[in-house]
């Protein structure tokens, strides 16, 4: 990579950021298309925020994704967003025109992902309420879904279950049976160690099993080991890098050239 006075400067805002896999495939997209652009990782401090959107804004920086903690908070400092960010209340895309813009593509980049699989009955359970619930829960209502919420804090889901209308489950064993699909948002399963959201043996070959985690967790070993299908958070990781992409170039960077660029760089799969 050459970098020259007209080489053009996005980047990632998170804390931590350290680990982020943005940079790594994002690169290789404006590489791969002949643009002149480098991506950065920015990490921001929640107290610096602020300051940090004005800052880009000002060095003329084209565009950023956000990442924790920042992707609610950041709805503040913008100029405009659109309808699906309005709606699920976080934005994970920055485009510096000469307004700051928001875009939310974690839900695109979520169905995209999901295509991967043959779902019979649009019915689905969606396991934590956080940020990336809401994303979640807005894509599976726009795919007209019917869902069951459940969270470790109740309160939480029923809070989450007004604005999308899901119905919230005390225990996820209550409606396995009812469900096709099974995603977790949570953290839960970052570590192999980590305690079992529900008891994963009730989990069937007729699920398919989501999680949002880049790699096998013991929830997706479990799932494959049943004979279901078991999607990571690797491939909606991609396609929610290859909308926001988009939305600063205007140009679409095939799956193929941005996951081998992953798969090349990390030791993750
Ligand atoms: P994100 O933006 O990644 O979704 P978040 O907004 O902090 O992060 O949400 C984290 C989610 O993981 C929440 O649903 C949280 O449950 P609580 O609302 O009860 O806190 C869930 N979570 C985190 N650790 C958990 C655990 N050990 N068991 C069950 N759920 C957990």
């Amino acid at each position: 990579m050459t970098i020259s006075g007209k080489t053009e400067v996005y980047g990632i805002l998170g804390y931590p950021v350290k680990h982020s896999l943005s940079p790594v495939f994002q690169n290789v997209a404006f590489e791969y298309l002949g643009i002149d652009a480098v991506y950065v990782p920015f990490e921001v401090k929640p107290e610096k925020l602020k300051h940090a959107v004005d800052g880009l804004s000002a060095l003329g920086v084209r565009g950023v994704n956000v990442t924790l903690p920042h992707k609610e908070k950041i709805l503040e400092y913008v100029d405009q967003m659109d309808e699906h960010t309005v709606s699920i209340g976080s934005a994970n895309t920055l485009k510096f025109t000469n307004l700051i813009e928001a875009y939310n593509t974690d839900w695109t980049g979520f169905l995209k992902a999901l295509n991967e699989a043959e779902i019979k009955e649009k019915t689905a359970l969606v396991l934590g309420a956080g940020g990336t619930s809401r994303a979640i829960l807005y894509a599976l209502k726009k795919a007209e879904y019917d869902i069951y919420l459940w969270n470790r804090t109740y309160e939480k889901a029923v809070e989450l279950s007004k604005k999308f209308q899901a119905h919230v489950v005390k225990k996820p064993e209550d409606v396995l049976k009812k469900v096709s699909l099974i995603v977790n948002t949570t953290s839960v399963g970052l570590k192999m160690d980590d305690p079992h959201l529900f008891d994963y043996s009730q989990i069937e070959q007729s699920h398919t099993v989501f999680d949002v985690i880049y790699r096998e967790t013991p929830l997706l070993r479990k799932a494959k080991d049943k004979g279901a299908k078991a999607i990571d958070g690797l491939s909606m990781l991609l396609y929610q890098g290859i909308e926001s992409f988009k939305i600063w170039t205007g140009f679409e960077v095939p799956f193929e050239v941005v996951k081998d660029a992953l798969v090349e760089s990390t030791s993750l799969l």
